[in-house]
Formats: structure tokens, sequence, C-alpha cells
């Protein structure tokens, strides 16, 4: 069965702050959307929260009026009302300057495109001159990749070796030309072999583009 949708009531919308009120009706949702914004949350009347998360998992939260809380960029999350009288709160986002915006946009497609395995994706969000720093390899950088053709071979490797790998759990942030993306890598090996890893991406921008991801993972030991 479908839910209502969320009613968002723009108050304002001015330079580098804009203050949306989100009106829900009991069983109303806000629809999956991921923070492009740093944000604040003023609840403005009490209420009950379902918030579904990346991955299947799902919890209430109390929304106590007037009891405001903040939030970093690239939250992705659906949003319900859970309980059985209207609620509303006023989110105050904090716009970045667009370029900003633009490359945390990148990131965020850069990210769906690694679990959608699509290379064309991929590259889409990779600048004209770019490298690809892998998280392995036999010197100190990891195996080096350069240009367009070497990443794209790179990355179509990647889903070659590891057929079914999902980058969960991805948090982006950009701080001036430079991108931060954490994720569990979840694989299994062409031959069966299951991986499940902690690591992040380094990316130096080129315009709103990357013009090269440096990849690290953890090193996992396994006792004999
Ligand atoms: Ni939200």
């Amino acid at each position: 069965m479908s839910r209502p949708s969320a009613k968002p009531v723009v108050h304002f919308d001015q330079g580098r702050i804009r203050a949306t009120e989100w009106r829900f009706e009991p069983g109303a949702e806000t629809g999956w959307h991921i923070h492009g914004h740093d944000y604040a949350v003023v609840p403005l009347t009490d209420g009950e929260l379902l918030i579904e998360d990346p991955g299947g998992s799902s919890r209430a939260v109390p929304l106590v009026a007037h009891a405001s809380y903040t939030r970093t960029a690239g939250v992705q999350h659906n949003v319900v009302n859970n309980g059985e009288k209207p609620l509303s709160f006023l989110e105050i986002e904090v716009v970045e300057d667009p370029l900003q915006e633009q490359r945390l946009q990148t990131l965020m497609r850069f990210g769906e495109a690694w679990n959608a395995h699509d290379v064309d994706a991929l590259m889409a969000c990779m600048a004209g001159e770019c490298a690809f720093h892998a998280s392995a390899g036999s010197g100190p950088q990891g195996t080096v990749f350069v240009g367009r053709e070497a990443v794209r071979k790179a990355f179509a490797d990647v889903f070659e070796g590891l057929p079914e790998s999902q980058w969960t759990n991805p948090q982006h942030r950009v701080i001036g030309d430079t991108g931060l993306s954490t994720w569990r890598l979840v694989a299994r090996s062409r031959d069966g072999v299951p991986l499940e890893v902690d690591g992040c991406d380094i990316l130096r921008f080129d315009g709103a583009l990357i013009g090269r991801k440096d990849s690290y993972r953890k090193s996992v030991v396994r006792s004999a």
C-alpha cells in the first residue's frame, strides 16, 4: 500500500539558508532522499517518526516540539509519520556554494553507479583527464591508472573480479577541491570467497567532476 506524501512548504530560500516546513498526515512519508546540505530540524509538534535507512533497517524516533537537532550532508533515508496525529517540523538547510553542491552530487551519483555496476555512469562522473589509484598494488600508491581508457578498464575489472560487490552505508563529504567517501565493501570473489571490509576514497575534483580517485581499504588479517 503506498503512503501519502508529506507536504513541503518553503518558508524562505535566501542565499545560503533555506527553511522548509514538512507537514505529515498520519502515515505520510517524505519518500527516499539524500540530504545535499548540512541541516537543522526544529520539531513544531510532538509525534513519532519512523526512519527507514538504506539497507532495509528502520527505527521509531520520538519527535519532541522545539527539541532541535542537526545533521550533516549525505544522510539518506525515508521519513514517515508513525503516529496517529498530524506532525510537522521545520528543516533549515545551509546551502553551500553551487560548485560544492555539484561536487557532492557527483559523489552521490558515483556511489550509486558503483552499486549499479554501471561503468558508463562511473565515467560520466570522471573528468576528461583522470586517474585511479587502486587500494592495492606493488608500489606505495597502489596500482596507478591514468587516462580515461585505463581508468574505465580498471573500473570494469573491479566488477569482473567482484561480481556481487556493493558499497554499503556510503557517506560523502566535500572539503574544498577534495572529496571523501566512506563505505563498507560487501562482496564475493569469482571463486566464492566472501569479503567485507571498510574503506574510503579520497577524491580530487577537477571542476565538478572527479580528477582522481584514490582508494583505501582496511587490511583484513585472518587468524590461523
Ligand atoms: Ni531527510
